[in-house]
C-alpha cells in the first residue's frame, strides 16, 4: 500500500516496513550491548510505542522485564492546571535500570515529564528508546540514547503512531502527500 486515506487525507509511504526493521534492529543490538548486565525494566509509553515495542523486545536478547504506561492527563485545580500521571506502573523503580520506549520525541515535552516523574521514583539510570526522533523540533538537553530513525519535522502516521485516533495498524510509516491534498479556495 503506497497511498492511505485517513479522515479524508491522502498519505504517502515514507519509511518502508523493511527499512524500520532494519533500524529497530540496529537499537536492539546496541542495547544488549550496553545493557548486558544491567536487567533493564523497559517502559513502553501506550498508545504509540505498542508496535515498536514489540518489534524491539523480539531482538532484545538480554535479561530484562517489560511493561506498559501510559502519561494521562487530567484536570486539577484551577490553581494547578494541567496534571499528568503516570499510570500502569506496577514494578519497583527504585535503583534499576530504566528503558523509556517511546514512538516519537518531538518537542521532548511529554517524555521530559516522563522522565522527571521515574526519577522522583527513584530510578537508578534512565535511558530513552525512541522509533522516531525529530531533531528540528526538539526543545530539550536530555540526551536520547537510542534512535531509530531521525526524521524531518513532518507528520507521520502509521507503526503506531496515529492521525486523530486512526492510522496506528499501519506496517509502514506515511507523511501527508501534498500533490494529492490541494486547497481550493
Ligand atoms: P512531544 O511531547 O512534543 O515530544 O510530542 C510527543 C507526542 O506527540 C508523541 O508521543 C506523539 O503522540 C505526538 N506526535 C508528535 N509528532 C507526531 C507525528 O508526526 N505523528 C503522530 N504523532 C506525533
Ligand atoms: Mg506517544
Amino acid at each position: 500500500m503506497s497511498k492511505v486515506v485517513i479522515h479524508g487525507r491522502t498519505f504517502k509511504v515514507k519509511i518502508t516496513d523493511t527499512e524500520i526493521q532494519k533500524a529497530v534492529a540496529d537499537v536492539a543490538k546496541q542495547i544488549n550491548t550496553d545493557l548486558k548486565d544491567k536487567k533493564p525494566l523497559f517502559l513502553a509509553v501506550l498508545n504509540g510505542s505498542f508496535m515498536f515495542a514489540s518489534d524491539l523486545m523480539k531482538k532484545v536478547n538480554i535479561e530484562s522485564e517489560i511493561s506498559f504506561m501510559k502519561l494521562a492527563s487530567y484536570d486539577g485545580t484551577s490553581s494547578t492546571g494541567k496534571i499528568k500521571q503516570l499510570i500502569g506502573i506496577n514494578e519497583e523503580i527504585k535503583g534499576r535500570t530504566i528503558v523509556i520506549i517511546e514512538d516519537i520525541v518531538d518537542t521532548g515535552t511529554t517524555i521530559e515529564e516522563i522522565l522527571d516523574q521515574l526519577k522522583e521514583l527513584g530510578a537508578a539510570e534512565i535511558k530513552i528508546a525512541t522509533l522516531l526522533f525529530k531533531p528540528k523540533a526538539y526543545t530539550k538537553t536530555f540526551p536520547i540514547e537510542y534512535v531509530a530513525i531521525v526524521v524531518p519535522n513532518d507528520f507521520l502516521v502509521g507503526y503506531g503512531l496515529d492521525y486523530n485516533g486512526y492510522g496506528r495498524n499501519l506496517a509502514d510509516i506515511y507523511v501527508l502527500d501534498n500533490t494529492i491534498d490541494v486547497i481550493v479556495n
